[in-house]
């Protein structure tokens, strides 16, 4: 079941407010009584003291006069005096007449009769069966050497109050304190309404925010001012809004180079295939009758399956590299050697020897390196060549080795035609050439550059490429130190 945190706070507060409230109402009101009746209890004490004064005062004067003066000393109604003997018998009473007395019940039971006989003070509460009034009873125990027969054989004195007053005046207080507890949960009730308020409203926003992001809105941002945890959620939803979204655009993007490579090798696949349908076209509608020509045209169709040929290696090794399933063994080896060995396949491969590849490197240099052999050989294969290849007959083509503080740097120079500027920054996408044409005829599948890049991220290394125009192109490598 759904329920707001904002009820939730309320309840908690209300229960805790309302038990706070209760606890300290009946503990005031009891404390409030006791302290009320102790009080009483101090001052008819005080009373019978007094009493007994003034007994011995009036002693001699006869019962009649005794019991008209203390009649005169209580309020009629509310205080009673009480004189007792030691087996019980009343000796006089404020509320009853003295010839009355007789019918009075002996006392000696009463609870606090029985207390003051053997602790001289005893108190009771009960209501009084004559008056139905509840009262307050003290007697006490008292000692009167007197003459007189009617007061020789006085043991108790004993005063007692109506209660009804201080009942009717403590009623009165826990009213009170009813009316005050009510009214302090009554500001609870607005105080926890407004707290889980100020509480729930940045979570409401911060849902309704999370609903944006649901939509696939992750632009939007979550505004919240305050700082505390809420704030801390509102700043790693915006976060993760911000990560999903860079994630997105990242996506799209690989997607668009994805469908973008794919258009790439669809077209570089079909031009070959396409040549080579119509050389052989040619051929069955009858060159092949003209011995001149049909030779010519096989070796076109020849010529352009070497390109389809080519381009689908070149297309694995992308494919492999690109999904780490290309594994490479590395393994120390001698670089002059390996590059030495390198030139001489270029040289059998460049039958013609119009461009000259030349070693150059310091003779008291004679590295070892670490890395895999014929990946790295990848990689000095397709720059030699492309500088055989998109350059003049004439260029001559230096391979150089130097000491770089740990590494190795391989250089493969030429002194060619050049890269203008604007196209270095992308020499090394996938299927991109300066010219088309001219790297298509020239047999070139546009992945060569794409292809070293890879192999020497592999290494941990980065190629890099000077180039200018009408001057020649440098590219540069490191390798490590064996
Ligand atoms: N040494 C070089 N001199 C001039 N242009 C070069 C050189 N090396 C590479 N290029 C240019 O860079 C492009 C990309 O090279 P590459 O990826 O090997 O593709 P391809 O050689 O198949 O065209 C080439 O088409 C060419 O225009
Ligand atoms: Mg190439």
């Amino acid at each position: 079941m759904f329920r707001k945190i904002e009820t939730k706070l309320t309840v908690v507060y209300i229960l805790f407010a309302s038990s706070v409230v209760i606890v300290l109402g009946i503990t005031s009101s009891l404390s409030i009584e006791s302290y009320l009746k102790a009080k009483i209890k101090g001052e008819l004490t005080r009373e019978i003291d007094f009493v007994v004064f003034a007994l011995k005062e009036y002693a001699g004067k006869g019962i009649e006069n005794l019991d008209n003066e203390l009649k005169s000393l209580v309020i009629k109604g509310e205080q009673r005096i009480t004189l007792i003997d030691k087996t019980g018998k009343v000796i006089i009473d404020t509320d009853f007449e003295l010839p009355q007395l007789y019918k009075l019940e002996n006392h000696i039971t009463r609870p606090e009769i029985i207390k003051a006989s053997t602790h001289k003070i005893g108190t009771d509460e009960r209501t009084s069966q004559s008056t139905n009034v509840e009262y307050l009873y003290i007697a006490k125990k008292v000692e009167i050497s007197s003459d007189e027969p009617y007061l020789k054989d006085l043991s108790f004195v004993r005063i007692s109050i109506a209660l009804n007053k201080l009942n009717s005046m403590l009623s009165d207080v826990r009213t009170k304190i009813l009316f005050i507890g009510i009214l302090v949960l009554l500001l609870v009730f607005v105080l926890s309404k407004w707290i889980s308020y100020r509480i729930s409203k940045p979570i409401k926003k911060i849902v309704e925010d999370l609903e944006e992001f649901r939509k696939g809105n992750f632009d939007h941002r979550i505004q919240l001012k305050s700082k505390d945890e809420i704030g801390l959620l509102a700043d790693s939803a915006n976060l993760l809004a911000q990560k999903v979204s860079d994630d997105i655009k990242e996506l799209d993007r690989l997607s668009k180079v994805r469908s973008q490579f794919l258009a790439n090798v669809s077209h570089e696949l079909r031009t070959p295939l396409f040549s080579t349908q119509a050389f052989l076209e040619t051929l069955i509608d009858g060159a092949i009758e003209d011995p001149s020509v049909s030779r010519q045209y096989l070796i076109k169709a020849k010529l352009n399956l070497d390109r389809l040929s080519a381009l689908l290696n070149d297309l694995i090794d992308i494919s492999r590299i690109e999904s780490k399933e290309m594994k490479l063994s590395f393994r120390y080896f001698n670089l002059k050697e390996f590059l030495s060995q390198e030139i001489e396949k270029i040289q059998v491969l460049n039958k013609q020897q119009k461009t000259a590849v030349e070693l150059i490197s310091d003779q008291m240099y004679d590295p070892q390196v670490y890395g895999d052999r014929s990946r790295l050989s990848q990689v000095i294969q397709n720059l030699v060549e492309n500088a055989i290849r998109h350059n003049p007959d004439e260029t001559s083509i230096k391979i150089k080795f130097e000491r770089a503080n740990e590494n190795v740097m391989i250089t493969v120079e030429d002194n060619g035609l050049g890269i203008s500027e604007e196209h270095l920054p992308r020499l090394f996408e996938r299927f991109y050439r300066v010219d088309t044409d001219i790297s298509r005829e020239s047999g070139g599948t546009g992945l060569g550059l794409a292809i070293v890049k890879h192999i020497l991220e592999a290494h941990n290394s980065k190629i890099e490429v000077e180039s200018k125009l009408g001057e020649g192109t440098r590219f540069s490598f490191q390798l490590q130190m064996g």
